[in-house]
């Protein structure tokens, strides 16, 4: 089986590349606007590599936090900076294409930039499954306008992804979301620059809409 190449980035130049390109500090900005708004007691990071975000926890209690990875190394830096400052942090180095969550419940599951590098098709009823009744699923997914898919950078380790990651279709996206019992009850457009845009929908079961 090829392996994944996310296995084969390293966290330094991952970290300076999403800096650099202003990607990190929107994911983060999106992920504490999560926390304020729905003040989750428990939450799910997912493709949280070396846990941008996590910065936004370290005062609040929040009793459980699983962050989710394939990749060891970025979990190892995660670990090395949160686990001290968070108690309830949790976290899994899992393939979500092929692996299932070992957990359930949970209030808030924030999924940025993931879905890119899976097939949604898969991954999506494995994150509804251990969504909470009235728990939240934020899904950020960017679409370019005219640049590559993998933004140009000086870390040229990240072009490895370019011919392995995709753009979501959204209306296939629709589709799975609505099999999933998933209804979007926002969705915003963030410009990241002139070339590229995330998409933020904020979803929740059906049943709580
Ligand atoms: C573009 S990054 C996500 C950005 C991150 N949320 C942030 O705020 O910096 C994609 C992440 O998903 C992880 N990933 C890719 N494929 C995966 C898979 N099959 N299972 C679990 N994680 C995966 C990668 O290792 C990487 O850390």
């Amino acid at each position: 089986m090829q392996t994944n190449p996310w296995l084969n980035i390293p966290f330094s130049d991952y970290e300076n590349h999403m800096t650099e390109v202003g990607q990190s500090q929107i994911l983060s900005r999106l992920f504490a606007g999560c926390l304020t708004d729905y003040k989750p007691a428990s939450v799910a990071l997912l493709g949280c590599a070396t846990g941008n975000g996590l910065e936004n926890i370290t005062d609040q209690q929040i009793p459980s936090i699983h962050a989710v990875d394939i990749n060891p190394v970025f979990l190892d830096q995660l670990n090395q900076r949160f686990a001290g400052a968070i108690p309830g942090l949790s976290t899994h180095c899992i393939d979500l294409q092929n692996e299932e969550l070992p957990f359930s419940g949970i209030d808030l599951i924030f999924c940025g930039l993931l879905l890119e590098y899976v097939e949604p098709e898969t991954v999506v009823p494995k994150l509804a499954e251990v969504l909470a009744s009235n728990g939240v699923i934020v899904f950020v997914i960017q679409q370019s306008l005219s640049s590559s898919f993998v933004t140009k950078t000086r870390f040229t380790s990240l072009e490895k992804l370019s011919g392995f990651g995709r753009e979501v279709n959204t209306e296939d996206l629709s589709v799975i979301l609505s099999k999933s019992n998933l209804v979007v009850d926002k969705s915003i457009d963030i410009q990241v620059n002139e070339s590229k845009l995330f998409k933020v929908l904020t979803c929740r079961n059906v049943e709580n809409k």
